[in-house]
């Protein structure tokens, strides 16, 4: 018997995003700064704290898990999560994925597939060798692509993540769609988020997608799609490149008002909003006397508090009002 998690704006949560780490082995530079700081590996969630959190959010109607980072691969019982939370698939959960960056995917694509996942996301900013250096830090490109292909050979669908950047990827976008279409891949284009700080200025890369849209017009006839994922993006399907193509635009449209989410992150907080606002301590409530009743009240609270919105903007002024944490800790 499930007790639906329905907020104030009558928004039903059915959609958890898990970040298992907050580790990851590239540095991309809209993301963290090179000297990123990470988390003492005591504070962050134990395997049988994030199964307790899945088995509570499912018994409040949660029906789609994803696990986030930082990379979730580079959690080194990762795929012992996945395959106890696969289980589940079926019967409890519709849906359980990941975003993951694909560094590892090449060894684990098998296993993700067997242990039920269907389809995954991955962050994907440009195909370009030495951008990618330039942009993640590391030298990561051949991997990176090995990866997505074995998740193609393992019957995982594949979707790309790509973060538009003025005067980085701007220019590579048509080819990067075009190159993923015919890979079978969909891609979504999202717009840089202030979230954490990192050593350049983000603003200097902010690329509004209104103006990317219009661009690809240009190029290719985009119809607006019914498509959904329970997800921000709002879908065109492209008709000369046969694929779909996603636009999350937390700057330029906001798509709050269908918001089913909430994430919690490495250290088990839980924000009802990526955007910022109040959290709610998850582990504190697993690891008092009274765990099942502190987390049923934890849960309520962050009902209680979800934000009809999030304030992301950017300032006319060009200041970026930065939110504190980093987009690898809460997991997007
Ligand atoms: P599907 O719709 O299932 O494909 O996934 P998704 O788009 O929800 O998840 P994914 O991890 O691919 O997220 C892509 C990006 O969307 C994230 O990295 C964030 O940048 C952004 N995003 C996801 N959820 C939210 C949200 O609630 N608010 C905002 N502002 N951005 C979000
Ligand atoms: N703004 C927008 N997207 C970001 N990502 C990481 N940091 C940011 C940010 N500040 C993206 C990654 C990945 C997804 C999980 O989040 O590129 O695709
Ligand atoms: Fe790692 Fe993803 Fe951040 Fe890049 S965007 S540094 S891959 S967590």
């Amino acid at each position: 018997q499930t007790r639906p998690m329905v907020d104030q704006f009558a928004r039903r949560i059915t959609y958890l995003r898990l970040s298992v780490t907050d580790r990851c082995d590239l540095r991309c530079t809209y993301c963290m700064p090179e000297k990123m700081r990470f988390l003492p590996k005591r504070e962050v969630l134990s395997l049988e704290e994030l199964e307790r959190l899945a088995t509570a959010f499912i018994a409040r109607g949660v029906t789609k898990i994803r696990l986030t980072g930082g990379e979730p691969l580079v959690r080194r019982d990762m795929m012992e999560l996945v395959r106890r939370l696969g289980t589940r698939i079926g019967d409890e959960l519709d849906e359980l994925t990941l975003t993951t960056n694909a560094t590892q995917l090449a060894d684990h694509a098998g296993a993700l597939a067997d242990a039920g996942v269907k389809r995954i996301n991955v962050s994907l900013d440009t195909r370009d060798p030495e951008l990618f250096a330039k942009l993640t830090r590391r030298d990561a490109l051949p991997r990176v692509l090995q990866g997505i292909a074995a998740a193609k050979a393992a019957g995982l669908k594949v979707k790309l993540n790509t973060v538009a950047l003025k005067g980085t990827n701007e220019g590579e976008l048509p080819e990067l769609i075009r190159w993923a279409h015919g890979e079978g891949h969909s891609v979504t284009l999202i717009e840089v988020m202030p979230l954490g700080e990192v050593d350049g200025d983000r603003l200097d890369h902010y690329l509004p997608l209104d103006a990317v849209r219009r661009d690809l017009e240009q190029r290719w006839t985009l119809t607006p799609s019914t498509h959904r994922t329970g997800g921000p993006a709002r879908y065109v399907d492209i008709t000369e490149t046969g694929g779909r193509l996603g636009f999350i635009t937390p700057l330029t449209s906001n798509f709050c008002a269908g918001c089913n989410r909430m994430r919690v992150t490495t250290t088990g907080q839980l924000y009802p909003c990526l955007g910022g606002g109040e959290q709610v301590d998850l582990r504190a409530a697993m690891r008092s006397e009274t765990p099942d009743a502190a987390l049923e009240e934890a849960m309520n609270r962050a009902l209680a508090i979800k934000p009809e919105k999030h304030h992301f903007r950017i300032d006319a002024a060009g200041q970026e009002p930065a939110q504190p944490r980093h987009m690898s800790v809460t997991g997007g």
